[in-house]
Parts: structure tokens; sequence; C-alpha cells
């Protein structure tokens, strides 16, 4: 492939952070029709762009308020319980909070309203709102993200404290009434134990801040009273005798900046006109005896998350989520990115506990892990500081608008939280299965022609593949929907060719439309009136993106959605077929003459809906509404298949996502690893980020190395940018071209396990890569661990992030043995162990005790593979025993949920392998189908046992003896003993003996 071919992109190309924060210039640029330079992918991101908590008026007055707590030896949150207004119904517990900082105030607003809620499934959710507010606040997360109502524990047992002293409330509550919420009335304070262990804690700093709506007039009617009285603040003291004296009390620095940034707020060339003022609340949650909390994507950092305050914190920022397009984002660093999941987990060896911090507005985090604390549980708790034993790590929520709403999992393992979660915000839909094979992109496949030679490379280089994908450059101009015609003449004859040989194609779908009234869709849009609107809620909403001029659907309207999903009907979204699918970028939303290269926060949605409250789900509303549109085009659903690349709680129900544009460094290839396995932890596990890195150009080593860490990314996609040379996987030539081929070939060999992990995942919600920890929780040693992971409860694997490796220290957990998958040599854990890692493999080895199922007639494409038979690995334990599952389907439909589908258990125990149905007795099978039947009826082709001590003699099935072959594993420590054709079904029970 030339690699200079036909690479002059026909419009302009995202411009360098400078040229995109100019209105002026961009606009003249386009004027005259140039293309712009894209940025040298040498430069790095541009901070100033984008805000830091000093410069986010909200985050600074709540940084602020923390820090005059910290500085004050005896801070004591203001906020109390009123004892009188406490009431527990129905699994509801209900109570006023007020703050005594305002009681001196001469018109003290109403108290807040707290609401605990009692799951059913050992959560919490905590509210916490404005009575009476002067206009109600947004409090519309919960329609979107929350998948159904809840049900409430019923066996709630309710005590009042006798200690009067604390006033302390006790729930007692659970299946086995393990969980206990004791509720301090004043200071207000909430813990949760389980069994008596206690976990979470809020407002134990005392950090509880809520910004009451307020009037601007009044405000500044104050602030008027304030500088009258120059700056300082006056309180009336009464001494015994009933006499008054004047104490003036000098604000500091500190409390000046509470009042900072209330209202208009400018940063660089922009206003915020934040027409409703100040709204936005913070609160500390502790995790008690916990050292590492986890989650709160999207951030290019570590798994365990860094301090961001306290003297040796690493940042000094703190973990921002605010959907952002930030260009040429940095590795290690708290700054924000394209998604954000306010779900964050804490781990210790004795207990685990996760929050869900309900809120879509921009959010900021602090982490701080504190040193040992000596002081007596019981009388902090009178004191109302500090009840924590060591370790701990505090953190301290903000958010700028909404209402507060807080879900608290109180597992009590990782599995609970995740199922407890999931219950709440979704799971994983299941994908088609070529969306879990290898995709090819970049930006662009620029003529059909091009199409043609890239998809006939792969054949003649005999590396399978499964989609083939356009980006921006397919289109005329830049009108989604559209092909550029000229280059791409006949996109059906283009993806029926792809489909011939089981192959996809997908296209991009930006949410920005070009503004041009002879583009149908902006138009339509026009005509329907359903794009955002600028802050006087009439008005469309223009801004730049790549098409220029362009104005974003406001997906919040239901019409809008309606009307979107319906542009995916294959009448209306002419040239394409049932083999094209969706790509969906830029939808943070991206636009690039915004604030920050975002749109204005004032803006308005359906609904009159100020974005700020939002902004975090604008991807997500985009996203499903596209998902919608791609279920809904055929008469027999297909599943959808959509990339996006803005994310939120929830998303998982609609599609993958990726890790946005990272750069060809191996600095990069090596934060992916944690930043996909945090993605997972906070409950979305379809993801991946572009192998090969998107900006630069990768060497051959960085590039191989890039694939082979990519086979184990739930979503495996290539992808380049423009100005990038191509580098599809033939380009290097020799050994790279083999080594990227056995790499793809181990992804395709292991598709139906990864496919059983999908079903697993739309089940209960466990994350499909897995941290170190969450398969050996008591091991402290892999706590922080993110340089290896597991795949599903069986794989371990230890990406190669640095050049000119041939040696990998990889970490072996529990006293079991692991199987290297190529050559099934044998390591012992647990504990370090230097092993090989030459160019051509990264470390990967199945855990003893594991039955993976496999497919290993290199085809193609996932497609081709269909009829193929299978191979077993059993990789006994030190008993001599293991257990796997196989989970098989149509791969397209929807048919699935009423039970047609295969799920098979596979046990070896005693010198018996056995397979039997595993399917849950409530999945109703209405009729399975002939594919279905068909599949079932495929042979296992192959049986490989490995970790036996002995070689095995003797195997048969049905009384009939079968031909076994033992080898000693390469490094000793056991045989490998392949059975050829054992006469069995992937779908039948069986049982089949060994010795
Ligand atoms: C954005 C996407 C990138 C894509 C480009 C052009 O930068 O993140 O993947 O190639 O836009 O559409």
């Amino acid at each position: 492939m030339d690699s200079a071919r036909g690479l002059t992109p026909s419009s302009p190309a995202r411009p360098s952070r400078s040229n995109r924060s100019s209105r002026t210039i961009l606009r003249s640029v386009l004027a005259l029709g140039l293309v712009l330079a894209c940025a040298s992918t040498a430069s790095a991101v541009k901070r100033e762009d984008f805000k830091t908590c000093a410069q986010s008026g909200f985050c600074a007055r709540n940084r602020a308020y923390a820090d005059i707590a910290k500085e004050a030896p005896d801070w004591v949150s203001p906020f109390q319980l009123t004892p009188a207004s406490v009431r527990l119904r129905n699994g509801i517990f209900t109570a006023d909070l007020i703050n005594t900082h305002e009681s001196t105030n001469p018109s003290p607003r109403p108290p807040l309203a707290l609401e605990l809620h009692l799951l059913d499934n050992d959560a919490v959710r905590v509210r916490i709102n404005e009575r009476d507010a002067i206009l109600p606040r947004y409090d519309g997360v919960q329609e979107t993200v929350l998948v159904k109502p809840y049900g409430f524990a019923s066996d709630v047992t309710y005590e009042l404290s006798t200690d009067t002293a604390s006033g302390t409330t006790t729930i007692q509550y659970g299946s086995q009434n393990q969980n206990t919420v004791k509720i301090g009335s004043a200071p207000f304070k909430i813990e949760f134990l389980v069994n008596g262990v206690s976990t979470v804690l809020l407002n134990d700093e005392g950090l509880l801040r809520f910004e009451t709506l307020r009037r601007k007039e009044e405000e500044q009617k104050q602030s008027d009273d304030d500088s009258d009285d120059s700056d300082d603040s006056k309180l009336v003291d009464q001494d015994s005798e009933g006499e008054s004296s004047e104490i003036v009390i000098e604000k500091s620095e500190l409390e000046k900046k509470l009042e900072e940034n209330l209202w208009e707020e400018r940063f660089k060339e922009f206003t915020d006109s934040k027409p409703r003022g100040p709204e936005s609340f913070g609160m500390d949650i502790t995790f008690s005896g916990i050292n590492h909390v986890y989650g709160i994507p999207e951030h290019a950092t570590s798994l365990s998350l860094k301090a961001t305050r306290g003297p040796d914190a690493p940042y000094s920022e703190p973990y921002r989520l605010y959907n952002l397009d930030v260009f040429e984002y940095e590795a290690n660093n708290p700054m924000a990115l394209y998604g954000s999941v306010p779900f964050m987990l804490g781990h210790s060896k004795n207990s685990t506990a996760a929050v869900f911090w309900m809120n879509a507005a921009e959010t900021w985090i602090d982490v701080e892990k504190s040193a040992e604390d000596k002081s007596s549980g019981l009388l902090s708790w009178i004191k109302g500081k500090k009840t924590l034993s060591t370790p701990t790590t505090k953190t301290h929520w903000i958010s700028e608008s909404g209402v507060l709403d807080l879900f608290v999992f109180l597992g009590p393992t990782q599995r609970d939280i995740f199922r407890q979660y999931s219950s709440l915000v979704g799971t994983t839909v299941l994908p088609q299965s070529f969306a879990i094979a290898y995709h090819q992109c970049r930006w662009n496949y620029n003529t059909q022609q091009d199409v043609a030679e890239t998809d006939a490379g792969f054949d003649e280089h005999d590396i399978p593949y499964d989609v083939l994908w356009l980006d921006i450059e397919h289109t005329n101009g830049k009108r989604y929907f559209t092909w550029d015609e000229p280059k791409f003449p006949n996109p059906t004859d283009m993806q029926q060719s792809l489909a011939s040989r089981g192959r996809k194609m997908v296209t991009i779908v930006d949410p920005h439309i070009k503004m041009d009234s002879s583009f149908y869709v902006s138009k339509e849009g026009g005509e329907l009136d359903v794009y955002i609107k600028n802050k006087d809620g009439k008005s469309s909403f223009d801004g730049w993106c790549w098409p220029g001029n362009s104005q974003w659907i406001d997906f919040y309207n239901p019409k809008a959605r309606d009307w979107w999903a319906s542009q995916f009907s294959y009448d209306r979204y002419q040239g394409s077929t049932k083999s094209l699918f969706t790509w969906n970028d830029m939808n943070e939303p991206s636009v690039f003459n915004g604030p920050e290269i975002t749109i204005p926060k004032d803006t308005i949605h359906y609904g009159d809906v100020e974005h700020r409250n939002v902004h975090n789900l604008y991807g997500t509303m985009f996203h499903s509404a596209t998902a919608q549109g791609l279920t809904q085009r055929n008469e027999t659903q297909q599943r959808p298949f959509v990339l996006s690349r803005a994310f939120y709680a929830g998303t998982q129900r609609y599609g993958a996502i990726w890790t946005g544009d990272n750069m060809a460094t191996w600095e990069h290839l090596e934060y992916a690893s944690p930043m996909l396995l945090t993605i997972g932890l906070a409950g979305i596990p379809f993801s991946g980020a572009d192998v090969g890195g998107f900006f630069g150009n990768p060497d051959a080593e960085l590039l191989t190395r890039w694939y082979q860490a990519g086979v184990y990314y739930p979503f495996f996609r290539a992808h380049a940018h423009v100005d990038s040379k191509r580098r599809e996987p033939w380009l290097f030539g020799e050994p790279y071209t083999t080594q990227i081929r056995e790499a793809v070939r181990t992804r395709y060999a292991y598709l139906p396990f990864w496919y059983t992990l999908f079903y697993e995942t739309s089940v209960d919600g466990t994350p499909i890569i897995r941290p170190m920890f969450t398969e050996f929780p008591e091991d402290e040693a892999v706590f922080a661990m993110d340089d290896q992971y597991m795949v599903g409860n069986a794989l371990l694997v230890k990406p190669v992030s640095k050049p000119g490796v041939t040696r990998s220290t990889v970490y072996f957990a529990g006293s079991e043995k692991w199987f290297d998958i190529k050559d099934y040599s044998v390591e012992q854990g647990p504990g370090f162990k230097e092993v090989a890692s030459p160019a051509d493999k990264i470390p990967v080895y199945q855990r003893a005790g594991t039955i993976l199922p496999k497919r290993e007639r290199p085809r193609r494409s996932s497609k081709a593979m269909e009829n193929d038979p299978f191979t077993l690995v059993i990789a006994l334990d030190s008993e001599g025993k293991a257990t796997g599952r196989i989970y098989l389907d149509d791969g397209e439909t929807f048919s699935y949920e009423h039970g047609d589908f295969i799920l098979r258990e596979f046990e070896a125990t005693g010198g018996v392998l056995s397979s039997r149905d595993a399917r849950p007795a409530s999945k109703e099978v209405a009729k399975v189908s002939d594919f279905v039947q068909r599949i079932a009826a495929l042979r296992i082709e192959r049986l490989v046992f490995v970790g036996s001590k002995v070689a095995l003699k003797k195997v048969s099935v049905g009384g009939q003896e079968l031909p076994v072959e033992c080898v000693l594993a390469p490094n000793g420590g056991g045989h490998v003993c392949t059975v050829k054709e054992p006469r069995v079904t992937i779908g039948e029970d069986f049982e089949l003996l060994f010795e």
C-alpha cells in the first residue's frame, strides 16, 4: 500500500488548539476554503484551553471550603438534622437538614430535604435537595440513567439511638441484617457498616456544602451592604445581661473565595451567563480502612487513583468529570477526557464498597490518603470528627448543579457491587458476534478502490478481520448519511462485496449537522426545530466543527430522537445496507470554537433544561438514539453496533466506546491498560484504545506490541490520524506481518471465550477485562497493579509496553499454576517471575482450574468460523479440577432473549470431564432456532489437558477408548495431553473419563 496515496483531506482537518480557540481565524480560514494543517504530533495537550479547578468558580469555592475546614482545628459541619423531622417508612428515611451557619441570617432559607432509600439489593440511595427552592433544581438524570424502578428493603428495623449526646439514628437491615446505617444528627454525617465493619462515611470531614438558589437582586443588595461594611462582616453578640456589642470579623482570603464567580463567569474569551447563579454542592465521602480507590473514568491515569490533596499528593488538581475533546491528551494526568462515570470503588483486604454520584453536570473529585488516625471511634462519633482507622481514603465530590443523589453499594464482595450497580444503570447489551472480532479503521480509506485493496490485502496476507471503517472523508462535505460520490460511487456494492466475505462496514455519523438548506438532514432538522437552543431558548445554537458552521441535535427532545433514529432506515440513509453500522464521534459535544472546545453551558435543551445540567449525558443520549435507529431499521431486529467516544454511566446499554485520540507512543500503550480496566470497573466493559496510537507514526515494534496488547482489549480496532503514514498490518514487512497475523489470529481463536464473557457481563455487570485485585481480592500485592490484568477469570495478560524488551516480570497470583497459552510451559504462583516475551509474543497464561473454549482454524472473518468445531483447553489445578463455560447464539438477533442460545458448563473433577446444560431455569425456551440447533451439533475436535502430574493413560467416552497423545510441558511442570476427535458435540451432555 502506498503510504502517500490520496491523503489530502477534502475538508478542514482538526485545527490545532490555538487555531481552534479563535472564531475569527476559523471563520476566515474556512471561508477561504483552505485546508488547515493538522496539529503536529510533537506538540502536547494545550492545558490553557481547559479550566483548572481554580478557574472553575464552583470548584474553587468548594475547594476553598475544604481548606477552611482543614485549617480550623475544631471544624465541625454546620449541618444538623432536625430530630423532630426524622421518619422511616417503607424503606425511605426522611429528615430536614439545617445549616446552622445560616441561623444568624435574618431570613434563613428552608432546610434541605434528606432522603435515604434502603434498596432491596444492599445499596442505599442518599438524596439531598432544596426544599421550596425558588426554582426547581434539575433532577432529571435519574430518568435517563436508571433502568427501572428498584425495590425497597422490606425487613428494615429502625432504632433511634439512646445516645442523646450524639443523636445518632441507627438503621439495621439486609437479608442477614448485615447492613448498618448510622446517621448522626449534630453534626450531620452518615456511616455505613457491613457486618459491623465501617466502609463508607459521608460528611465525616464536614465538607457538605449546598449553594441554595437565590435571586440576583437580593444577592446584589447583600453584596452592596457588605461593601458598605468594607469587606468585614459584623456579628451581634449578646452577653449574659442582654447587652449587645458588635464583633467585627474580617473575612479570610479563603472565606472571600466562597463568594467568587457566583454569577457571570469568564474563561478566556468566553462568558458563561449562569442565569441561575451559583447552585453547586459538595460533600466528602470517606472510604474507611481502605487505601485504594478506583474508577471515576475517564482519565489517563493509573488504576489505583493517586492522591490530589495532602502533603505527598502526586497531583495538585482534582480529577475532573466533564466530557471534553482534549486534543493530544497527556498520560498521567487527572484532566477531564471524553467520558465521565462518577462511580468509585474502594477495596481493601477486609472490605469493598462503592459509590455512584448520579450527576451529569461538571464534577470534580479530590482524593486524599490519610495517615494513621488513632482517635477512638466512639469518642470521635460524639465529637463528630474522624472515626477512622488506618488506612483511609478521603474523597471530596463537587458538582456544579442538580441535586445530590448518591448510591452507596455495600457489597460485601466486588461481584455483589457489580451486580448492585448494574441492576440500577443496566448491563452491557450483547453485541453482534462480529463486533468483538478485529476492526480495521483509519482516517480515511479514501475511495472505493482503496477499500477493495485494503480488504484484499487482509486476504492476501491471511490476516482475519471483520469490519472496515470509513471516517468523515467518505461523506459529501461532512454531511453525514451522504457519500462523496466520485470517490464512493457505489456504496451498496462495496458493502455487499465485503459482506460476501462475511465482513461489515462502519461509517461515521457525528451529532453536528452542517448548516446547509440544501442538505436534507439540515433542512428537516430546522423544520422540526430539533436543535439545541442558545441561551435565549429560542434561536438554534450554531458553532464550528468538521463541516464548518453546524448545529447540534437536541437528543433530549423526544421528537428529535425519533426523527434521528428514522435517519438510519434504508430508504433514508441512501447507500446503506444491513451490513453497515455506525460510529458516533465528537459527541462530548466537540465544538471547535466553544469554551473548552465544547458547547456553552447556558445553551438550552428541550423542556427548558440548561446544558450545564446534562453535559456529561449528551453523548450518551446521542449514542442511544443511534442505537435505536439501527435496531429498528430491520423487520427482524438485529442487535445494533454503535461506537461512541463520549460516555456516561449506562452507556453500556447502547454499545462500545474507545479512549479517543491517543498517541503512537509507548507511554500511551502503557496507559491504555489502566484506562480500559477503570472504564470496565465503572460498568462499561466494551471498550478499546486505538491500536497503533491515533496521532503519529508508530515504528514496527510499537505497532506489533500494540496489536499483541489490543488482542486483549474488549473492543479491538486499529485506527490512525489522517496525517499518519499508512500502517495496515502487512506494510512493515517481515517479521512484523507474521507477528501481527499471529496476534490477530489469537483473538479469533479465543472468540468463543470472549463471547461467553460478553454474555456473562450482560447478565451481571462483571467486567470482561479485570484488574488483578478483582480476581485476587485478598492479595495486597496486586491492589495497585495495572500493567497486567485478567481476561475473565482465566487469562492473565501482561502487555509489553517498552521498546527492546524480550523478558517481562509477571506476577503469578494465587498458589496454583499458570500455563503459557502458546506452549503450555508452567509457572507457579504466588510471586514475581521473569519470563520470556520475545518479539513474537507477550506473556499470556491460562489459570489452573479453568476450561477455555477455542476455535483454532484460521479463517478470514468470524463469520467464516461459524460452523467450525471447537477445542477445549482444560487447565487442571492441583486437585485435578477445572471448570469453564461456553455461550453461543445466532450472534445477530435478539432471539437469545427468549432462550434461543446454548450455555454449557464444563467441569473436570475426579477424572471425569462433563458437559451439562447451564441455561438459567428462568429462561423460557420459545423455540430454539435452526441456527442454534445446528451450532449445538458442532463437534469438539480437540481436548487439551494441561497441568496433569502424570501423562494421561486412558481417555474414554461412552465406553469407547479415545487415542491420547502426551508430551512434557517445555519447562517441565506437567504434561500436555491431546485427545483428537473425542466424539462429542458442543451442545450435548457428556461424560468423558480420563486417568
Ligand atoms: C476525532 C476522532 C477520531 C477521528 C477524527 C475524524 O478526532 O476521535 O477517531 O478519526 O475525529 O473523524
